[in-house]
């Protein structure tokens, strides 16, 4: 039996990324460490329980407390860290991003710290693993050619794309400095089951379902190349098992889609599924509103060098998973419920406010 630290494991990709390696690795037990931010819902893994006896644990607790994670890592024996957590949407970190700096630099330096701590105490094991789970929003915005590689040159745009450049450039640091035993991935956009409704597809299957505005950004016509989320946590697993240290392996799903494109096939496939048409088919709701500042064009990721080295390959279509995703959504009305806080009702307000609007 192998333990693996996740953090931020009851967010979006990190709650799915748990729930399926306890399924396709038996000897697997996991521990995951979550601060429960707005975005971190334990109930995600509720069911781990039963599913995975004995082979799940949930802390809550922060990446920044690094005498709690030194004891984690002590006392269960943590052969590997996978870092999720993460601050991760582009308008929070437009509207506030000082949080982007505290959690991901600050957090991503502490915990860099405290691995370390343990990895030396323990006499530097040669198998431990730290994979850093980050973005492709780091190499900037592309224009209509070309794709981002592993050594294209660090452009970001956002505080959160920043924030995140930052700590990939942290934790290569702690690889070449120390010997640390860290690997870095940047991947591209996820859709799939748990995504928190302020992401583009879970909130706009959501407004389309409650048959509200759809706020499209600028012409909507700025790219992004989608990524099944199962897709994402095999391309982890394969990072962490075969990867090696101080390597950076890029993931995209190869789903170059213009953003109106996918807001249009979501009102299709609901449509479909709730009987709507003519004056009322969910494509009336489209509302082209004023562009992010700072808004990049287009992402498109080389895959290359992880199906060459690690022989991953994405198994799952944009448009079949896409439709899995509308399903999983429509079924999980109680967990949609649960979300919709005030808290998030606030971010709505907040964000989509009336100066906005173009
Ligand atoms: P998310 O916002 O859904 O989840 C983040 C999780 O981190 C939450 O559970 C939250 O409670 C937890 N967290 C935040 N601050 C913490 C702290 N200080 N200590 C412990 N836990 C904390 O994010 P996501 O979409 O699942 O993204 C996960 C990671 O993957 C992020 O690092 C993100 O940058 C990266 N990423 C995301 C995408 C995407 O499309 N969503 C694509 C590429 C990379
Ligand atoms: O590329 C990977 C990144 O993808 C991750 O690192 C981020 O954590 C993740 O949030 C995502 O960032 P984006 O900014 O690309 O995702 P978002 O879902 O916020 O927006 C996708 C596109 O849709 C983007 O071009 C902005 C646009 N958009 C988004 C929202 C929320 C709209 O037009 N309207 C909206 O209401």
């Amino acid at each position: 039996m192998q333990t693996i630290l996740v953090t931020g494991g009851a967010g979006f990709i990190g709650s799915n990324f748990v729930r399926h390696m306890l399924s396709m690795r038996p000897d697997w037990r996991i521990v995951n460490l979550d601060a429960l931010t707005y975005a971190g819902n334990a109930a995600n893994l509720d069911d781990m329980a039963t599913q995975a006896p004995g082979r799940y644990r949930f802390v809550h607790g922060d990446i920044n407390d690094s005498d709690l994670v030194k004891r984690i890592l002590i006392e269960e024996r943590a052969g590997a860290v996978v870092h999720f957590a993460a601050e991760s949407h582009v308008d929070r970190s437009i509207l506030g991003p000082l949080a982007f700096v505290e959690t991901n630099i600050c957090g991503t330096a502490r915990l860099l710290m405290a691995c370390r701590d343990v990895w030396e105490q323990s006499g530097r094991p040669r198998d431990f693993r730290f994979v850093h789970v980050s973005t492709d929003e780091v190499y900037g915005s592309l224009g209509p050619d070309g794709y981002f590689t592993e050594t294209t040159a660090y452009d970001p745009s956002s505080p959160y794309s920043a924030s995140k450049a930052a700590s990939d450039h942290l934790v290569r640091a702690w690889q070449r400095t120390y010997g640390f035993p860290a690997l870095v991935t940047n991947c591209s956009n996820n859709y799939g089951p748990f995504q928190f409704p302020e992401k583009l597809i879970p909130l706009m299957i959501l407004n389309i379902v409650a048959e509200k505005e759809l706020p499209v950004y600028g012409d909507g016509q700025n790219i992004r190349d989608w990524l099944y989320v199962i897709d994402h946590c095999e391309a982890l697993a394969a990072v962490l098992e075969r990867g090696i240290p101080g390597e950076t392996y890029n993931i995209g799903g190869g789903a170059e889609r213009a953003n109106i494109d996918v807001v249009r096939q979501l009102c299709t496939l609901i449509d479909q599924r709730l009987h709507r048409e003519g004056a009322s088919c969910g494509s009336r709701l489209i509302r082209f509103v004023g562009d992010r500042p700072g808004h990049d064009r287009r992402y498109a990721i080389d895959a290359g060098k992880i199906k060459r080295d690690l022989g991953w390959r994405p198994r799952f279509q944009f448009e079949d998973a896409l439709a899995a995703t509308v399903d999983w959504y429509l079924s999980h009305g109680e967990w949609i419920d649960a979300i919709r806080s005030g808290d998030y009702r606030r971010w709505i307000d907040t964000n989509y406010g009336a100066a906005r609007v173009g």
